[in-house]
């Protein structure tokens, strides 16, 4: 059955077919929709291990050799006519000399799923409704002045992170993961991050604010500038022309990077942001904001997850960089990161609004820090902790988490993807 151009969703009306009686999945211009069926169509959770010690380390095999050398491993070098074929055994996460430019025979699976999982969820900025917004931004009585601090500090914020991520992952990360099915996805992140930006920029000029205000935020406010600083000596390191993975102590460097990247600034030096403009909405306040933020939020938790299985991936493949030292190293980075978000917190809302205060929020980052750390296999650092906004997507990524150590997931799901039978 090939689809209505005119309404592609209408196969999902009962009324329509009897085998695809579901409600259709959120979309953005629809509306606020409730958190957790929006993180219904989130795709695949994390499902590699974070155990390192469930595999076998890498093996030895001279697809994947030691020394570092100018083009190997990027999918640049020349071409070795006649070459033997690519086979899945020879493909790495990193330090791989295999044929970049072959995507198939896959490897990791879960990496290729995460790219049609994004790629399911494609959304744009204009396709949400700002008139709401507008007026409400224009009365003078539509928003208490805290409330407006709120929104211009996120926007300052993500504004200025999100096109940080996306350099991090073009000019320093892309460069070192050595498998093409994790670069396909990165190629996809890559242009969430634009879209990501590009929505910021759509909420700032629909908004009719100082775009100047805005996006200099980050370097004239320093509750906005400390976490991009805390963030940019990572990215520095990868993206010298003179690092290369292949040493013990430079593959450290790396899966520091992606720890500080991936778990740290986009799993928890975003969700202040997120949950502060996120329960805005919930009140019926800047929903067009708030509707951005929640496709925003989707995509980073399928950002997160990605990361998280490329860490466990690099760790099950090179078990020696896991060591007593290094892990005690990220746990110090999380708790550091933990400590600069809370201020960030307190920064924002100094007199607390919305019925949340900056207290919650610490307790908030503490509940989400132990998540993180037990999704790359460390132990939980803040106990006795629990969710003070329920209403945020941490339970239901926690529902599909149920079957992390089998390796696989079960309770995936895509939204918007297009059926043709
Ligand atoms: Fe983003
Ligand atoms: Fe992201």
């Amino acid at each position: 059955m090939l689809n209505n151009w005119d309404d592609p969703f209408a196969q999902f009306d009962p009324s329509n077919s009897n085998k695809n009686n579901r409600t259709p999945p959120p979309h953005a211009g629809d509306g606020m929709v409730n958190n957790d069926r929006l993180m219904e169509t989130a795709g695949a959770a994390p499902c590699v291990a974070p155990s390192p010690t469930i595999r076998s380390p890498a093996s030895t095999d001279n697809s994947c050799i030691e020394d570092a050398a100018d083009l190997s491993g990027t999918g640049l070098e020349g071409i070795e006519m006649g070459a033997s074929r690519i086979q899945v055994d020879d493909k790495k996460i990193i330090n791989c000399r295999a044929d970049l430019n072959q995507l198939v025979p896959f490897k990791y699976d879960w990496a290729w799923q995460k790219y049609l999982d994004g790629c399911a969820n494609h959304w744009m900025p204009q396709e949400i409704n700002m008139t709401a917004d507008l007026a409400l931004w224009r009365d003078p009585n539509g928003l208490t002045e805290d409330e407006r601090t709120v929104i211009k500090r996120n926007l300052g914020f993500f504004a200025s992170a999100d096109s940080l991520v996306a350099n991090n992952l073009v000019l320093a990360v892309y460069k070192h993961i050595t498998n093409p099915e994790c670069r396909q996805y990165l190629l996809r992140q890559s242009f969430e991050e634009a879209v990501h930006t590009h929505a910021y920029q759509y909420c700032v000029e629909s908004l009719g604010l100082d775009e100047g205000e805005i996006f200099n935020m980050y370097r004239e406010l320093p509750a906005v500038a400390r976490k991009a600083e805390w963030a940019l000596p990572f990215t520095q390191h990868l993206a010298d022309p003179n690092f290369h993975t292949g040493t013990p102590e430079n593959d450290q460097t790396l899966l520091r990077e992606l720890i500080a990247f991936y778990v740290v600034f986009e799993g928890i030096f975003f969700y202040v942001g997120f949950t502060q403009i996120l329960s805005m909405g919930r009140r019926n306040k800047m929903t067009g904001v708030a509707e951005q933020f929640q496709y925003i939020l989707r995509d980073e938790s399928m950002h997160m997850n990605f990361g998280i299985d490329v860490i466990n991936q690099i760790k099950i493949e090179n078990p020696h960089l896991w060591s007593n030292g290094f892990q005690q190293q990220m746990i110090a980075l999380i708790r550091d990161a933990v400590e600069i978000e809370t201020q960030y917190a307190r920064d924002t809302m100094p007199r607390g609004i919305l019925g949340l205060n900056a207290p919650m929020f610490e307790e908030y980052l503490q509940f989400i820090a132990n998540r993180r750390c037990s999704q790359i296999g460390l132990p939980e650092q803040y106990s006795g902790v629990n969710n003070p906004f329920p209403w945020m997507s941490e339970v239901l990524d926690l529902k599909k988490e149920k079957n992390f150590f089998e390796t696989r997931v079960t309770e995936y799901q895509t939204g918007g993807a297009l059926s043709w039978d």
